[in-house]
This record gives C-alpha cells, structure tokens and sequence, in this order.
C-alpha cells in the first residue's frame, strides 16, 4: 500500500472527537480514519497532565502500529496536555494536529477588540491555553475562560437536548465573568452536540465557535502540503476503537458516519 493510503488516526477520551471525524469525513472523503476512544479512562478533563500524557502516548503507539500517516488529536485537554509527547511518539514523518491551535488562529484572524469566552474542562481551562495563545496572537482581544466540568460526562451518558442539560448549561453560561462576551468557543470536542442548547441560552446573539469545522479544514491543508492526500477514495473502512465498550458510544458513532461502522474493543492497557 502507498503511503497515501494509510488512514488517518484520530483520538479522544470517548465520543467527543467524533465531532472533529464526522466534519473531517465531509471535507475528505477519500480518506479512511482509525479512530480511538479512550472510554476507560473518560473523562480526561479530571485528570492529571502527567496522567493524560501516559494515555495519549499509549493510544498514539497503538494508532502508528496501525500505520496511520497523520494523527489527529481530537481533545482539547490531550491537546493542552499532551501534544508535545504525541508529536514524540509519532516521530518526525507522522504530522500530528491538536483542536486547539487551528481555532486559536481562526478566532484571533476573524474578531478585534472584543471579548471571547471559552468554555471547556478543568484541565483545558487551567493550563490558560486558549487565553495565552489568542491574546498573544492578537493583542485586542480579552479572553474570558470558564470551566465546565459536568458538560463532558453528561453528554457521553447521553444526556443531552433535554431539559436537565438545559438547565446545567443555562448555569455555567449565566456566570457574570462571560456577561460581555462577544463570541464564545466551545473548547470541549464534545460540545457540538450541545451547541444548539447554547445557541438557544444566546439566542442566537453572538457567535458559537466549533472547533470541528475549523479543525478539519486545517488536516485537509496540511494533508495537500505533506502530500499526503489520497487521490481515490481510500478501500479501507472507517475503524473504531474504544478502550471500553459503551452503548452511547456505539450509537454516537452512527449517528455521526450515517454508514454501518465497526466497532472494536482494544484493551491496549492490559498490554505491557
Ligand atoms: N473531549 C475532550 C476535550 O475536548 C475531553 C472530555 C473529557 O474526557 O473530559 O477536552
């Protein structure tokens, strides 16, 4: 197989990252993905940085043993903790893209003089990731960052679109520090699927920026730019893996491939 071919691997704690696959399958539909969801060790926002480096060194092994020619890390928290040790284990022929550069660029090219809210886990929001990267890259901007620790494993358990979600949402986004907010990013892979319940919260009166799109146009570009992009669609299937079996994370995968996946369970972590 050339090197074209191989699949691009992309992971997260659980379902999340199925936001950044499923915009990343519209904008390249000739690519096959290898995506692994870390359910055993979900959420990851709770834990500690030298913890989530542990797992993400782990998952890129398995994803490079599998021959992936990129690696997408599909989680803001792995993003803000661990891109440094993924880009070291997949070594220097394997581009690696994390969620929170491309959407930092975005937000810093597209907004002036205004304030932006972020919302994500505790591990995003205190490694100050997304205030030190937009506010160096354009100094007129105010980047007003909460935590927003229950959104994560509500949405994996399924509960979203619904009332009660509704009403922890409206409490985390009613706190005074986001009042003036101009736009707000959802810094959490899994937030897309609650961005409409934000949108009602807003009712529609500032921006909602999801990382997802934006992601995905930054793996096409660097794709064409390593010459790595698959002329003809890809003969291999989308593969899902997860450290864990979980119900929701089989139905999330359907509703975001709207095609018959196969879901596997690899229990890396009883490997040495
Ligand atoms: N989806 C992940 C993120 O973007 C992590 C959620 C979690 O496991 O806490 O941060």
């Amino acid at each position: 197989m050339k090197a074209v071919e191989y699949p691009i691997g992309i992971f997260d704690s659980g379902i999340g990252g199925l936001t950044v696959a499923g915009a990343m399958k519209k904008v390249l539909p000739h690519e096959s993905f290898i995506y692994f969801g870390d359910t055993a060790h979900l959420p990851y926002g709770e834990k500690s940085s030298e913890s989530i480096r542990h797992y993400a060194a782990k998952i890129v092994s398995f994803l490079v043993a599998k021959k992936c020619k990129m690696i997408v890390i599909a989680c803001n928290t792995a993003s803000a903790h661990a891109f440094k040790i993924v880009q070291d284990v997949a070594g220097p022929k394997i581009p690696v893209i994390n969620v929170i550069d491309p959407v930092a660029e975005y937000t810093a090219k597209n907004y002036h003089n205004c304030a932006i809210g972020v919302i994500g886990t505790k591990g995003t929001i205190q490694s100050r990731v997304y205030v030190n990267r937009i506010e160096k890259m354009n100094k007129s901007l105010k980047v007003v960052s909460n935590a927003t620790p229950l959104l994560a494993p509500m949405i994996e358990e399924g509960f979203y679109n619904n009332s009660i979600s509704q009403t922890i949402i409206n409490n985390y986004l009613s706190k005074k520090s986001f009042s003036g907010i101009d736009a707000l990013i959802l810094g959490c892979t899994h937030y897309p699927l609650i961005k409409k319940e934000v949108d009602k919260y807003y009712q529609k009166r500032i921006e909602i920026i999801d990382s997802a799109a934006v992601v995905a146009q930054t793996v096409k570009q660097l794709l064409e730019e390593k010459n790595l992009a698959n002329a003809t669609v890809s003969k291999n299937k989308h593969r899902f893996y997860v450290s864990d079996y979980t119900d929701s994370f089989e139905q999330s995968t359907r509703i975001f491939f709207d095609e018959k996946i196969d879901l596997l369970e690899a229990r890396i972590w009883d490997q040495p």
